[in-house]
């Protein structure tokens, strides 16, 4: 096998049995109960936040048999607080499972324990190597961390192609003896020494063969998540402006800028959406030509349609997405009454600046009216 390399293991093992744990409660035991309903609690939660509840739950259930045989409804109570709430019910599941198919015995092949509810594949191979010694590799992400920085792997071990690779590295590394202290030892690592932003190298029995730390790269890898590209969304909205006031609109109380006035919105010309050969360059702007004439249907609620103009796109990053703010600039002939529409108001140009609007619609009119104010706009 390409990744055989029997001094990893031997390392790692002498270092687990000197320097890694050794007491914690589900430790030094072959009880496959006590140690799936660890792994289990220790998926997604930190053992410091498992200790107490692991104690907890067992003197409720001490054993399998008590745990299948109680409703789920108490088993959701004593897992309260722990997070993650389908492990629990998962957890209920397993352990009926185990009663009816097994005769409460957990079977301590890895590739049978993956097919019970709740137990992927590493921690099948954990509940395998800590309660039958059986040989079987972890992969979780404390592990992916190790490697990523033990043997240079500069791919996102998020992606399918690297995790797969991971995987095969795994298998081949892990010893037939002393399963448990290199999977134990592989843990430890993870979460004592390997951490994410501060490694420990200087006491790592790996440093000797780490590439990470070889190149100085240890807060590089592992590669972080590539960032999905930013949404893009475009809004026409309407600016307009008569005698010196500015027609503003409270926005619905949900939602971005919720509650707080705003310029009204054209309608249906909101979603950028490209055509379907649309290449990665083209601008969002461009497909976002509102026509005159829903432009004369949106002013119309308000007055008479004097000029239209269409101001420059100006861009306002969210934490999610794009927007390109479109102002259409409209000037009144005659203003109709605003007829029983709550949510609209006229504003003064002068109120502007106390005005409770989002910081780029402000931005925008403040701007718009120190351009304006000789031109007698306002
Ligand atoms: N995280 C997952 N399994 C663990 C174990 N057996 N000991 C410590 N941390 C763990």
């Amino acid at each position: 096998m390409q990744y055989e390399d029997p001094s990893f293991a031997a390392d790692l093992v002498a270092w687990q049995k000197q320097h890694g744990r050794h007491d914690l409660p589900w430790q030094n035991t072959r009880d496959a109960y006590l140690v799936w309903l660890s792994e289990i609690m220790l998926q997604q939660t930190q053992v410091s936040a498992v200790l107490g509840y692991y104690a907890r739950f067992l003197e409720r259930f001490p054993t399998l048999a008590s745990l299948a045989a109680a409703p789920v409804e108490d088993v959701m109570a004593q897992w309260a607080g722990l997070g993650y709430y389908t492990r629990a019910r998962n957890l209920h599941k397993c352990a009926q499972r185990v009663v009816a198919e097994y005769g409460g015995v957990f079977p301590s092949d890895p590739a049978l324990l993956a097919e019970l509810p709740g137990i992927g594949r590493s921690t099948a191979a954990a509940i395998a190597a800590f309660s039958a010694g059986r040989r079987a590799a972890i992969m979780d992400g404390n592990v992916k961390r190790v490697f990523a920085r033990v043997f240079g792997i500069d791919t996102y071990p998020g992606e399918r192609k690297t995790e797969e690779a991971m995987w095969a590295r795994a298998e081949a590394l892990a010893p037939a003896d002393d399963i448990e202290a290199y999977t134990q030892g592989l843990m430890d690592m993870g979460a004592t020494l390997c951490t994410r932003s501060s490694p420990s190298c200087e006491r790592c029995p790996m440093q000797a063969r780490c590439v990470a730390f070889a190149t100085g790269r240890t807060a590089e890898l592992p590669i972080r998540k590539p960032k999905k590209a930013t949404p893009e969304k475009s809004a026409h909205m309407l600016l307009l402006v008569d005698r010196g006031q500015v027609l503003l609109e409270q926005r619905p109380a949900t939602g971005i800028w919720g509650g707080l006035l705003s310029l009204p919105e054209l309608a249906g010309h909101n979603t950028i959406a490209p055509p379907a050969n649309a290449g990665a360059a083209a601008a969002p702007d461009a497909y976002a030509t509102p026509v005159d004439a829903a432009v004369a249907a949106a002013v119309s609620p308000f007055g008479t349609m004097e000029s239209l103009e269409r101001m420059l796109p100006v861009v306002h990053i969210f934490t999610h997405y794009k927007l390109h703010i479109h102002p259409l600039l409209v000037t009144l002939s005659a203003r109709a009454a605003l007829a029983g529409e709550e949510r609209y108001v006229w504003l003064n140009a002068a109120a502007l600046p106390d005005a409770a609007l989002p910081a780029p619609i402000k931005k925008l009119l403040l701007e718009l009216l120190g351009e304006r104010a000789q031109a007698r706009m306002f």
